[in-house]
């Protein structure tokens, strides 16, 4: 068994007050900690405006990792690692005593000059930060450091480069941690081990043998107290743009010549430079956005989402989205990827589909609709795990088939709980490994896809709401599929 590398920092984290710190980061850091990840050497400074003091981190930091401690653990040990201090980010004064505060925790808690910025705050100030943080010599130290932002990254892609720029004035591209806490998550990370590490699979992951490939991420919850946020980003920002687009790069990416993050990188930049341009007069054919009305979750009546705050009132913003991706390469020519993703959907889960072609000549089943694919489904959430739709004989006399399907489920099989994504990847940063984190290329790409759907969609209004809050989404999602003869596979 390889040894545990357990690597010796500081972890600045802006925004310590915030909702992410408090349900993801502390908890995380906690787990990190827990299984021997972190030991002694490791400080974490929380930074915000409210007037805390290391208590009262202390306090919060035990309150958020509750469901995680056993009824008479002592916490105070792993929480003493905590410090805090009140924040101004535009202030150069509070620069000047957190390089004091970070000197002197490097002393006590041995951290070899090794430090993490961590920006889980609105993105306003990240570039600000960044350069004060260079300007005022955070940086100059004998280890390393590094600074983790979180999404979103930009708005479009003006936006987006802007910050960009501001951020590689201050760190180098290679100091620089882009979030997509999806490619954290262990069944996403699962995609290329699937892929590459099995010939049964590698060798009919093309356009030879794949109908379609179909990934959904839907979501029960709807806007929630981010209202101000959302409805200025929409679905498309908020997942297309980043999650969606990522899991289509790791499905359709070609074998990277190695495991380094350059490598596996260059290959995914590579499909998203492949994402064909739909043109305006086309998007209707290859897109369909959608916003929830009223509708029943879980035996629940809920609002629809122009009633879920004042402000939201006739909004056209999108809270789903269904498309139709063409990859324009030699792999995946005549392969459609259908992605979708919406809230208020009728459940809660991350999937992808792979519809195998049927084999030429159906001695079973002569028609169409009496078949049943050979389907690969990588289940990202809740469930993690994998299944491999068959067909096999059915019992008793007779050249009956039936589907069968071969499963495995992640946490049955390991026993271990599955690490959280953001556990993974606060872990991955401090030991220097990128390739769970966005490089700026793809960013960008990204961007400029989603730029050119969002103009376009800005020149018609959309006739919001058009699907019921715990449905599937609008009744054109399932029509886009249907045009070319596939649909959803079940939920
Ligand atoms: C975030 C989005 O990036 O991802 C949220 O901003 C969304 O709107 C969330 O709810 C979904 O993440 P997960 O891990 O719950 O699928």
């Amino acid at each position: 068994m390889s040894e545990t590398i357990q690597p010796k920092a500081t972890i600045v984290i802006f925004g310590a007050t915030g909702d992410l710190a408090n349900r993801k980061l502390y908890p995380s850091i906690y787990r990190l900690y827990k299984s021997g990840k972190l030991d002694e050497n490791f400080a974490v400074i929380g930074l915000a405006r409210r007037g805390w003091d290391n208590d009262i981190i202390r306090e919060k930091v035990e309150q958020s990792i509750q469901g995680l401690t056993s009824e008479d653990e002592d916490v105070s040990e792993f929480t003493s690692h905590f410090y805090y201090k009140s924040f101004d980010v535009t202030s150069t004064d509070s620069y000047t005593d957190l390089k004091f505060m970070v000197e002197s925790l490097e002393r006590e808690y041995h951290t070899e000059g090794n430090r993490l910025f961590y920006l889980a705050m609105a993105p306003d100030f990240f570039g600000t930060i960044a350069n004060q943080l260079k300007d005022h010599g955070l940086k100059e130290t004998s280890g390393w450091t590094r600074l983790v932002i979180e999404k979103p990254f930009g708005h479009d892609l003006p936006s987006a480069k802007k910050l960009n720029k501001e951020l590689q004035a201050a760190f180098d591209e290679n100091q620089i941690y882009r979030i997509d806490h999806y490619l954290g998550k262990e069944m996403v990370q699962n995609i290329e081990v699937i892929r590459f590490a099995n010939g049964i699979f590698e060798h009919l992951w093309n356009n030879q043998f794949i109908n379609n490939i179909q990934v959904t991420s839907s979501e029960t919850l709807g806007v929630e107290e981010r209202a101000h946020y959302y409805d200025a980003s929409g679905a498309t920002r908020d997942m297309i743009q980043n999650h969606m687009l990522q899991m289509v790069a790791l499905l359709a990416m070609e074998p990277p010549i190695n495991l380094s993050t350059e490598e596996i990188r260059s290959e995914k930049i590579k499909v998203l430079r492949a994402l064909r341009t739909i043109k305006e007069e086309k998007v209707h054919k290859y897109f369909v956005r959608g916003q929830y009305g009223p509708g029943e979750i879980d035996g629940k009546k809920v609002n629809g989402y122009q009633d879920e705050a004042e402000a939201l009132k006739d909004s056209t913003t999108e809270t789903f989205v269904a498309a139709k991706l063409v990859i324009d390469n030699y792999r995946w020519a005549g392969v459609p990827f259908y992605i979708r993703t919406g809230k208020r959907m009728k459940e809660k889960s991350t999937k992808i589909v792979v519809e195998f072609k049927d084999i030429p000549m159906n001695l079973y089943h002569k028609k169409d609709d009496l078949r049943n694919p050979n389907l690969l489904v990588i289940n990202i959430q809740p469930n993690e795990g994998i299944t491999l739709h068959l067909n096999a004989k059915k019992t008793g006399n007779g050249n009956l088939t039936e589907p069968i399907q071969l499963a495995y489920h992640q946490d049955s099989e390991s026993g271990i709980n599955t690490p959280e994504a953001y556990e993974k990847l606060i872990y991955d940063s401090m030991l220097g490994d990128a390739t769970n984190f966005t490089h700026w290329d793809e960013v960008a790409l990204s961007w400029e896809f989603v730029d050119r759907l969002l103009a376009s969609w800005a020149n018609t209004k959309p006739d919001f709401p058009n699907y019921e809050s715990g449905s599937m989404g609008p009744k054109a999602a399932d029509e886009l599929l249907e045009r070319n003869g596939f649909h959803w596979w079940p939920e």
